[in-house]
């Protein structure tokens, strides 16, 4: 029933920050996802008799797919694939499942908070052993297999039924349909405090939770309304459809502007939350008071020891180098490690297996911890949940009371989309070209006192990451960052990341757009931002 099936490669199959995204349409050509599946099992040498994890955020073309990835799993050797109901599983959950069942990886259908349906977006990425990302070897090894693809193996059968939960035989390999969220909830169970959340909303906190028509419906329903019995209809859009109901999955104050503005009302919810298309990403909004990821992670740095799951301590934190410094600060001071790596969550693993840091960052809505390994966008609401339970503050409160303790690094993003590649990649090559000369000039009448571009070295596995971003570093301490999206369909994305230290007190609750005007005109004017994309102001602020 195996059959192996001749085809010809596409050229295209470059994985980006996280695995390979593109089109619908362009996984729908012919034997698309079936080349990449195959080419990244060929590099997979101890897949017989393994052990897979396959799911996905629910998308447009996701049960097609999954169809197919068991099938060829099932061709290769795979002993035993685990698989959502109706091909479900978030992000965070697939790398709970990958580790918790002793799987050699995972298979995730997903384009994050790219948008679904027939027109959106779908994505394919893998996921190691420990749960995480694959790493850039992996991806790069999958990549050039897949230049060089002529064959793959598929077992021929009828499609396996998704929604029946058990287990079933597909040739020589077992597949077992699980409940996507009974395990994840287990842990959330595990690292929080339930009961006392529960009082929470009983004495009456208000709360929305947004799930965007994407794959944290479900998830959301069962711990926030079931298990921690907040009232039924806070969690909002909570069924995953393949278009998400038409919202661009992306929690950020955009394309979830509604739940800003419910929350800036007098009568808002405490807290309004939301998740992105695959359940990764987190958006917290405490009444009248944004709350900023970067500074949402020096938070979290702070208390999660009032969660029952990090009562120890921590080990350390680590953010992407545009993530703000605010984390670092929280570090100092408890004197754990801090570590600065490139944008992506996989460059978190290997500090994380090795039991250096904890708690883990992103500017771009990312937050998580050694619990998987994977940013996990419910867990960042339940620690805010937990925190709020313990400290029975509002979010503007706890938020006042961490800039008076540790200052406050003002920050915003901008991101000019798809612009043309070309000029992107010129405007990327002109700033570099100047780094020497920028270094020790003024800018916007403030001394510019490094300009590099950022590299990592990794300290777990010396892995070597260069072209990681341009840094203009100011001698005040606040700075600016360029760098090109690895996540775009479309064109290039140009990132310009924005921050300002700010120890006054007095001066911690000033409008964040009038604080960062200069050093945004400043960033404009320095690298040419109109003459190289056309644009006059970014499509998007966050
Ligand atoms: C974006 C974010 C980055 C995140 C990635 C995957 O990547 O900026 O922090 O890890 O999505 O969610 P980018 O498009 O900037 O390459
Ligand atoms: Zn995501």
């Amino acid at each position: 029933m195996i059959r192996t099936v001749p085809t010809k490669p596409y050229p295209d199959q470059r994985p980006g920050t996280s695995g390979l995204r593109k089109k619908v349409q362009v996984f729908q050509q012919p034997h698309y996802v079936e080349n990449f599946v195959q080419a990244i099992f060929d590099c997979v040498p101890d897949r017989d008799g393994a052990k897979l994890v396959v799911g996905g955020d629910g998308r447009f073309y996701n049960r097609e797919a999954i169809q197919k990835v068991i099938k060829i799993a099932a061709a290769n050797g795979f002993g035993h694939i685990v698989v959502g109901r109706g091909g479900i599983l978030s992000t965070p959950a697939a790398s709970n499942l990958i580790r918790v069942r002793g799987a050699i990886g995972g298979v995730v259908l997903s384009a994050s908070h790219n948008p679904g349906g027939p027109d959106g977006d779908f994505g394919i990425k893998f996921n190691v052993a420990n749960g995480g990302p694959a790493p850039e070897s992996f991806t790069e090894a999958a990549f050039a297999r897949s230049k060089a693809i002529d064959v793959f193996r598929l077992v021929e059968a009828a499609d396996i039924d998704l929604d029946r939960l058990g287990v079933t035989r597909l040739h020589e390999t077992t597949i077992e349909v699980v409940d996507p969220v009974a395990d994840y909830q287990a842990l959330m169970e595990r690292l929080f405090d339930f009961d006392r959340i529960r009082d929470m909303f009983r004495s009456g906190l208000r709360f929305s939770f947004d799930a965007m028509g994407a794959v944290t419906g479900p998830y959301a329903k069962a711990i926030f309304e079931r298990a921690l019995g907040a009232p039924d209809g806070c969690v909002l859009n909570g069924v995953p459809l393949p278009d998400f109901g038409g919202h661009h999955p992306d929690p950020n104050l955009v394309h979830a502007a509604h739940l800003y503005e419910a929350a800036m009302r007098p009568d808002g919810p405490d807290l309004s939350a939301a998740s992105d298309g695959d359940g990764d990403r987190n958006l917290i909004i405490g009444k009248g008071c944004f709350v900023s990821p970067s500074d949402s992670l020096a938070v979290i740095a702070a208390n999660a020891h009032l969660a029952p799951g990090y009562a120890g301590g921590i080990a350390g934190v680590a953010r992407s180098m545009p993530t703000s410094g605010a984390a670092d600060r929280v570090a100092r001071k408890l004197g754990v490690n801090v570590f600065e790596t490139p944008t992506g969550w996989k460059f978190f693993g290997n500090l994380l297996d090795a039991g250096l840091v904890t708690i883990c960052g992103e500017e771009s809505a990312g937050t998580g911890s050694s619990h998987v390994r994977e940013k996990d966008g419910l867990w960042a609401v339940l620690m805010w949940l937990n925190i709020l339970a313990v400290r029975r503050q509002s979010v503007l409160d706890v938020m006042r009371d961490h800039w008076a303790q540790f200052g406050r690094n003002y920050y915003v993003r901008h991101d000019y989309e798809e612009i043309d590649a070309a000029g992107a990649n010129d405007l990327m090559g002109a700033l570099r070209g100047r780094l020497a000369s920028l270094a020790g000039s003024d800018l916007g009448g403030k001394r510019i006192s490094v300009a590099d571009e950022f590299s990592y070295l990794d300290p777990v596995d010396g892995s070597l990451s260069s072209n990681q971003g341009v840094r203009l570093l100011f001698e005040d301490g606040s700075r600016i960052v360029f760098r090109l999206s690895g996540t775009g369909t479309v064109g290039a994305t140009l990132r310009v990341y924005l921050e300002q230290f700010e120890a006054d007190p007095a001066r911690h609750n000033l409008d964040v757009a009038s604080v960062m005007a200069p050093i945004a005109a400043a960033a404009v004017a320095v690298a040419e931002i109109p003459a190289f994309t056309g644009r006059l102001k970014p499509d998007v602020v966050t």
